[in-house]
Order: C-alpha cells, then structure tokens, then sequence
C-alpha cells in the first residue's frame, strides 16, 4: 500500500473525522466499549499503553480518563490527524507523548502493558501486518495486551458480498454514496480474514489469541505476551 496516499486521505479528514467516522464505521461506538472492556487492568494501575494508528485520539483519551496512572504513547502517519489528538488529549498533556511516524518502518518503542490499534493495520499488505504483529509482540511486557479493532474479511466470498452488501446499505442509510465509498475501499484498504490474523498473532508467540467482537467485517481482536509470572493479582477479569 501507498501509505501516502493513506497519509493524505486522513491529513483531509481530520477536521471531520470524529463527526465523520459514525457515518462510515458501522457500530464504531460500540466497539470503542468493546474495547475497554476487554482491557483487564486495575483503575490505580501505573500501565503503559501506545495506540497505533490513534487518528483524533479516542481510544488514547479513554485509556487515560480511566487510568489516571497510566502513560500512553500515540502514534500517526497524518500531522492533522496528531494536532487534533493534541487538542483532544491536552488535559492529559504530562502523561501523553506524541510520535508522527509510520508503524510500519518506524520505530515505537519498548516496555508496554497495552498496545492498541483502531481501523489502521488494515492498510498494510498481509506480509506488513505479520511483521508488524512481531514487533508488537515484542513492545509489549511480559503478560502485556495487544487489541486491534479493525476492517477484516469475511472467511469466505460469499461471505465477504454479504458483508459488503450490508456496509454499503449502513453508508447509504447514513447518507454516504456508497459507490464512493466502495471506490474509496478498494483503493486504500487491504483487510485480512480474522482466522489468518489469529494465526499470526501464535505466530509471533501470543497467548490467548482469540477474536472477541465481530459484526459483519469489522473485529476485536488479539493476545497476551507469554509471561512466566503469575500477574493475574494485578488484575480483574481474568480467571
Ligand atoms: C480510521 S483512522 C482510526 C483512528 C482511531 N484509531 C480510531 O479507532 O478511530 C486510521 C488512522 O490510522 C493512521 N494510519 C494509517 N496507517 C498508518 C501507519 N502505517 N502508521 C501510522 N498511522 C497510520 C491514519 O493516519 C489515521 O489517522
């Protein structure tokens, strides 16, 4: 994939994207929920997060609101897509860095508890995404959390034109032109089927791979760091 040409497409919507997000995002609410439910820490806990992909910030703002401990590191290819995550975040300034890079080639760091992704990864060709779940895997600690909410692909072909189909009716529903929508798709969007990405999230040694949230071709997603230490007293929700 051209990440220019992803960079420029979100350097354009940032003004718009929180707005804009719910009328191409099916459930996008929803998953945002889905999401911190699934993050199994304590609210006192001293986490360090990194959110990959961040955009406007939301998954970096909840992350902070509810652990007001925690550290977090966000990341974007669009400088616009940053200055509204700064303006969004700016309350949290002292707790939050900032990286404009590409999660693809640049480098993001060590020593995370959490790391998350929303509607980025799918962007990259298979290959990129396996390489990138590696390095993910190895960022996070020891019985660290990588989610990655994201564009998927149905298992099948039928699958994938039944999903298709109802995405295109939500975006018209929505207002949206869906034939601009789906010329927009195919020219940015490289999903992969959730059982591949299960796949190689084992493949780069995570544990408790599993997909936790699915509606048509969007899913929640991930794994633990294997971790020889028993954290599970640090916290809730795991049995
Ligand atoms: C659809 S927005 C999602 C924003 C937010 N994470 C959410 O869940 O709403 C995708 C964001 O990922 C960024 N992005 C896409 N590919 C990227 C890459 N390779 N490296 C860094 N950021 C990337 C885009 O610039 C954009 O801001």
């Amino acid at each position: 994939m051209n990440m220019e040409k992803v960079r420029d497409h979100f350097e354009q919507d940032a003004s718009d994207y929180d707005h804009d997000i719910l009328k191409f995002i099916p459930y996008y609410r929803e998953q945002n929920q889905a999401m911190m439910d699934l993050i199994p820490f304590e609210g006192n806990a001293r986490i360090r997060a990194l959110d990959l992909g961040t955009g406007t910030g939301v998954l970096a703002d909840f992350i902070l609101r509810r652990y007001p401990m925690a550290e977090v590191a966000v990341l974007d290819l669009a400088e616009n897509m940053l200055a509204a995550a700064r303006e969004r975040l700016g309350t949290f300034a002292e707790r939050v860095t900032f990286q404009r890079g590409d999660f693809s080639k640049d480098e993001f760091g060590f020593g995370y508890d959490l790391i998350l992704s929303g509607l980025s990864i799918h962007h990259l060709e298979d290959q990129a995404k396996k390489d990138l779940y590696r390095r993910i895997y190895q960022a996070l600690n020891p019985g660290g959390l990588f989610l990655n909410r994201d564009m998927v692909l149905g298992a099948t072909d039928r699958l994938n034109a039944v999903y298709e189909h109802l995405w295109l009716e939500y975006v018209r529903s929505m207002g949206e032109d869906p034939a601009a929508c789906l010329e927009r798709s195919r020219a940015e969007d490289i999903p992969a089927c959730v059982e591949d990405q299960l796949e190689w999230l084992r493949g780069a040694g995570f544990v408790d791979v599993g997909c936790h949230w699915q509606r048509m071709n969007y899913a929640i997603f991930g794994g633990y760091k294997f971790s020889t230490e028993n954290r599970h007293d640090e916290r809730k929700n795991i049995v």
